[in-house]
């Protein structure tokens, strides 16, 4: 029996296999409503014909200036549960568990006249200077992630996966490179941590599921969190009740990444022996072997798939062949499966 095609169970959720679908924005929204259009209904249910353990959608907004981009799915109004509804029960009708991913992207949203960050610096010269988030502020953007998180309820999600990474918002509050602040928000670790501490409270209380959160575990940058401090938010967030930690990394300032592939295995093996919590391997695994790899040496529990699966939504089939595993074929497709 291989790892990879072995399922598992987080809460309420059993994963028929390991396989995840990344997370990956597809700026393919019209006219700024943050709805889904039929190319997310095609491009999300071919994975889940593929045999997709858990397919995962893109970043999505929990409030309108949270978008990255005005092209950015959405789920900051109860006018998104219906087609969100029925992408999810034909992900259930393939077999896939369905995921959603809940964003805010704070100082690096592009098409907004204000963003906001925990302080007013820019990411770059290519992005405004943004708005400092008040103590009101900061609590309109945690309350927007619990409605986000009752709206995947009601939209039938097995899962919700908080972003944390990638310098987005909740990035943006932990990383002394940042966060500049003088009040609770800021300072040291804890205080750091407390943006996002209170964000998976309200998630974890409006949504009665496996609640896993996406981080950046490492900055690239020698004045960024540490490794030390990448254990601290991980140990708070088991505290927590938090599922499972996806761990990516980058993206907080620029910085040159050296990649490679299985670059961030390191990390997620780190925080996974060391808290003790399951955690999800991602960036650059492009093979069935390489993903064996990781799961039976108890470096992750499973694999995020992210760019390969946008060259192949049958990628799994490629990865079982290589692995020598019979994965049971949509039945329409049988003939052509062996
Ligand atoms: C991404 N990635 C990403 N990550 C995330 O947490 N939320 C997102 O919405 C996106 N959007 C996105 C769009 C596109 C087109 C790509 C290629 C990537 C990162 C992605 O989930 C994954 O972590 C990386 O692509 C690394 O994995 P692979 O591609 O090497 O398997």
């Amino acid at each position: 029996m291989t790892k990879l095609f072995s399922p598992i169970t987080f809460k309420n959720m059993t994963l028929k296999n390991r396989i995840v679908m990344s997370p990956m924005c597809m700026y393919s929204c019209e006219n700024g409503d943050g709805k889904l259009t039929p190319f997310h209904r095609t491009h999300y249910v071919s994975r889940a014909v593929g045999q997709v353990g858990l397919v995962m959608l893109e970043a999505t907004a929990v409030e309108k200036a949270g978008r990255i981009t005005a092209k950015d799915l959405g789920i900051w109004d109860d006018e998104h549960v219906a087609s969100l509804g029925d992408l999810v029960k034909e992900l259930h009708h393939y077999g896939s568990k369905a995921g959603i991913q809940l964003a805010h992207a704070g100082r690096k949203a592009e098409d907004e006249d204000v963003n906001y960050a925990p302080s007013p610096l820019r990411f770059n010269e290519k992005y405004q200077e943004p708005s400092e988030l008040d103590i009101s502020g900061i609590k309109r953007i945690i309350h927007a992630f619990g409605d986000a998180a009752k709206r995947a309820a009601d939209a039938g999600f097995d899962m919700v996966e908080i972003h944390a990474a990638h310098g987005y918002l909740i990035n943006q509050f932990l990383s002394p490179l940042t966060n500049k602040r003088t009040d609770e928000y800021g300072g040291g670790k804890e205080n750091r941590f407390r943006f996002l501490k209170e964000i998976v409270e309200i998630v974890s209380k409006e949504f009665n599921g496996a609640v896993f959160v996406r981080i950046s575990s490492d900055e690239y940058n020698d004045a960024g969190n540490t490794l030390e401090d990448f254990l601290f938010y991980a140990r708070q967030l088991k505290a927590l009740g938090i599922d499972l930690i996806d761990c990516s990394s980058g993206g907080i300032v620029p910085a040159k990444i050296n990649t490679y592939p299985g670059y961030q295995v390191k990390r997620c093996e780190a925080i996974k022996h060391t808290v003790g919590i399951p955690t999800g391997a991602v960036g650059l695994i492009t093979t069935g072997i390489q993903a064996e790899e990781i799961l039976q040496n108890d470096r992750a529990d499973l694999i995020f798939i992210g760019r390969s699966l946008l060259r192949n939504p049958y990628w799994a089939k490629i990865a079982a062949d290589e692995l020598g595993y019979e994965l049971e074929a949509p039945k329409q497709y049988v003939r052509g499966w062996r």
